[in-house]
């Protein structure tokens, strides 16, 4: 039976999944690896730290017979290289906001209706382009040295297979990829006054892209999203994926190139040869984990949502706004802030707790509207990361979102998408719909109790009308 290798290069660390063709997990390893934020607002890593972790999980996992690779991981970070191919400063990743001014230079060289036209998104922060003209701006030695720029997955198959290439999901989060025609933009190469060298080829996720040493076929892949959207199974429009990591992502997969005019979600490839919709919010496990270590006073995630779920719904008019490091989906400010509104003396450390909660579900349903407005059907949710293990946080999305939850019985991740798409790249499935058909299914459900919301919701998204002034408090 065949032997399939996800890598997935995360934020905290890397994770080896070994899958056989009918999707049995035979073996996993994962390695940690530091975070650098030399300045506020910046956010860093070393691309050698990853290679060194994938190494170091590829001699755990210790398997001969791999039958294809598929690479995965945070999607939009900047791998500078030089002409031998060394890693010429640390990688600016996707949560970095230092480029504030190289998207308002982009929008202005480009214009906002056009840039949306060719990339379907608005310039942000989070994204690869600016960073390139961050470098060009800041570090001018640096960027003569520069001949190739890499996401951060795509650096890893770099090391394995010396080949510079990219698939069509992770190019279509750099911000200069034409997402319609699935190519470098060679119109804003020549407005911005770049090299089209730097960009390596693409291809589409289930391709393969090149070998191994051993000859191991290594597939195109796809950005994180994508990858963990077919280790759900949201490769067919109708089944919505929401993901409850570090970063909050509602999920879906479109049958035509269709983009949200102000900006306020993103359209990218889809690893699946068609498109997907998602909306992003850049604080979602991530300010549950930072509630927890600031307030949760030693209280565990399950102590919390148990004092949480003590609390009537609405929180008795307490409202959190989760924007710990600025927001991207539906805001793109990265200067919003996080904010507690509407406490009184009635309000107890479980006001709290259900507070935080609340604030996160209703960021995820901001999304979930926005995907409705391109089209999405919504016959089922599936829910997937950390967030996903309790049944307290499943019970409210469903509530909020008015519709069916799933959690899986398989949830790896996007390396498990990952390894499925190596399948498919060397012919196991026909495609990945038939891949996710006969490998994903979900089996806890939670279905809508009737819980109102409403007047909660629409407290939640004044707040953030009401505190924008504070983006002026600006720190960087
Ligand atoms: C997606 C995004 C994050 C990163 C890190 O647009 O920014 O999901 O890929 O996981």
């Amino acid at each position: 039976m065949a032997k399939l290798l996800g890598i997935d290069i995360g934020t905290s660390g890397c994770k080896l999944l070994l899958i056989n063709e009918k999707g049995n997990i035979l073996k996993q390893a994962s390695r940690e690896y530091p975070l650098l934020v030399p300045h506020p607002m910046w956010s860093e890593q070393n691309p050698e730290d990853w290679w060194t972790a994938v190494q170091s999980c590829i001699a755990e996992i210790g398997e001969a017979n791999i039958d294809a690779i598929g690479v995965t991981g945070q999607m939009h970070g900047s791998v500078f290289l030089d002409e031998e191919g060394e890693v010429i400063r640390p990688a600016l990743l996707w949560n970095d906001q230092r480029t504030v001014a190289e998207c308002a230079e982009i929008e202005r060289v480009i214009g906002s209706d056009r840039l949306k036209e060719i990339t379907c998104n608005p310039a942000l922060t989070g994204f690869q382009l600016p960073k390139i003209l961050w470098l060009r701006n800041h570090e001018p030695e640096n960027y003569k040295r520069l001949r190739t720029v890499l996401l951060p997955k795509d650096y890893i198959r770099f090391k394995l297979t010396g080949e510079f290439a990219s698939d069509v999901s992770d190019a279509s989060g750099t911000g200069i990829f034409n997402v319609a025609e699935r190519r470098w933009s060679k119109e804003m190469l020549r407005d911005l006054s770049l090299s089209e060298n730097f960009f390596p080829r693409v291809y589409e996720s289930d391709e393969v892209t090149g070998h191994n040493s051993d000859g191991v076929p290594v597939v195109g892949g796809g950005g994180d999203q994508a990858a963990a959207a077919v280790g759900t199974g949201a490769v067919s429009p109708g089944i919505i994926s929401v993901s409850l990591g570090t970063s909050g992502v509602v999920f879906t997969s479109i049958p035509e190139c269709a983009y949200n005019a102000k900006g306020a979600s993103h359209t990218f490839c889809h690893a699946n040869r068609g498109w997907h919709a998602m909306g992003v919010m850049l604080s979602c496990g991530g300010a549950l984990r930072w509630y927890r270590d600031t307030f949760g006073a030693g209280r565990s995630y399950d102590q919390i949502s148990a004092s949480a779920s003590s609390i009537q719904a609405g929180s008795d008019g307490l409202t959190f706004l989760p924007y710990l490091t600025g927001e991207r989906c539906p805001h793109n400010d990265p200067y919003a802030k996080a904010v507690f509104a509407g406490a009184t003396l009635g309000h107890t450390l479980g006001h709290f707790d259900r507070a935080v909660f609340e604030g996160l579900t209703f960021g995820l349903f901001e999304g979930f509207q926005l995907l409705k407005e391109l089209g999405a059907k919504s016959e089922q949710v599936r829910v997937t990361s950390g967030g996903s293990k309790s049944d307290f946080w499943m019970q409210m999305l469903a509530d909020v979102f008015d519709v069916k939850c799933q959690g899986l019985v398989v949830d790896e991740g996007p390396a498990m998408g990952a390894a499925i798409l190596a399948g498919v790249g060397i012919g196991l499935w026909v495609n990945v719909e038939e891949a996710c058909k006969e490998l994903i299914k979900a089996d806890r459900e939670f279905v809508p109790s009737g819980i109102d919301y409403s007047v909660s919701y629409k407290n939640f998204q004044e707040l953030y009308v009401k505190t924008l002034g504070w983006g002026s408090n600006r720190v960087d």
